[in-house]
C-alpha cells in the first residue's frame, strides 16, 4: 500500500479520538472480520464536526454498508433532522436494519433500499450535506445525479479521493490500477466542477469535501 500519512502519525492522531460506544466498536469488528469496508474512524469524526456545524435538516448518504457511519451521524444530528442513506446490497441492508434498530436512532435514519442511481431520480428533498462513499466507478453518475438535490451552501462530502495513496503514486499494483484510474478521473472532475468549493482533506482514505455555490 502507498503510504499517505505515516503510521506513527496516525497512531499519535488516534489516541485523541477513541471510539468507546460499545456498539461502534461491536460494528467495526464486524465490519473487519467480514471485509466489509467502512469509513476510518478520523473521517467519520471529521464527518461529525461538519454536522455540528452546519447542523443539517437533511442529510444523504449514497453507499450505507452496514450503517457505521449513518448512526453516527444520526447521533449528532440535531433533534427532528432526517438522514437518507441507500445500500443495494441485500446482506448488507440486512445487517444495517438489525444495527440502526439497536443503535435506538430509528426515528432519524431513514434506510432506502436499492441502487442509487435508480432512485436519486425520485427523490424529492433537498438536502444540506451529501456524503457519497459507494462503488468507485459509479462516483461521476452519482455525484452529477445527487449535486443537483443539495441546497445552496450545502456540503458535499467524497471518500477515497486519496485511495490508499495510489492516485498520487507512480507505481500501482495491477489488482488496483482500474480503481485508481476512476478516482484519479474523478478526482479532476469533481475538483474543477464550477457548482462547488472543494478541498481533500488527508484524513482516512482522502476526503473531499466541497460547499455549493
Ligand atoms: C464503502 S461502503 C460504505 C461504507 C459506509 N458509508 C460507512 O461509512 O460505513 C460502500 C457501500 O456502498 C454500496 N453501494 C455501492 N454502489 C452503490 C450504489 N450504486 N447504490 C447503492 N449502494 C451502493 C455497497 O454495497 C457498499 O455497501
Amino acid at each position: 500500500m502507498a503510504i499517505i500519512l505515516d503510521t506513527t502519525q496516525i497512531d499519535y492522531i488516534k489516541q485523541f479520538n477513541k471510539v468507546e460506544d460499545p456498539l461502534i466498536l461491536e460494528m467495526r469488528n464486524y465490519a473487519i472480520h467480514r471485509k466489509i469496508p467502512i469509513l476510518e474512524d478520523i473521517s467519520v469524526e471529521l464527518i461529525k464536526t461538519f454536522i455540528k456545524i452546519k447542523k443539517p435538516s437533511r442529510v444523504l448518504e449514497l453507499g450505507t454498508a452496514i450503517a457505521f457511519t449513518t448512526i453516527q451521524i444520526a447521533e449528532v444530528l440535531p433533534e427532528n433532522s432526517l438522514i437518507d442513506t441507500i445500500e443495494k446490497s441485500k446482506d448488507n441492508l440486512t445487517i444495517a436494519k438489525s444495527y440502526i434498530e439497536r443503535s435506538g436512532f430509528q426515528n432519524k435514519i431513514n434506510l432506502i433500499e436499492g441502487d442509487a442511481s435508480e432512485i436519486i431520480p425520485n427523490l424529492s428533498n433537498k438536502y444540506d450535506l451529501i456524503f457519497l462513499d459507494a462503488d468507485k466507478e459509479a462516483y461521476e453518475q452519482l455525484f452529477d445525479q445527487s449535486i443537483e438535490l443539495l441546497n445552496d451552501d450545502g456540503i458535499y462530502i467524497v471518500d477515497n479521493l486519496l485511495w490508499k495513496g495510489f492516485p498520487a503514486s507512480q507505481t500501482v499494483p495491477k489488482e488496483y490500477e482500474i480503481s485508481t484510474k476512476h478516482i484519479r478521473k474523478f478526482n479532476s472532475y469533481f475538483f474543477s466542477s464550477d457548482k462547488l468549493v472543494s478541498t481533500l482533506f488527508p484524513v482516512g482514505d482522502g476526503l473531499g469535501v466541497g460547499i455549493k455555490k
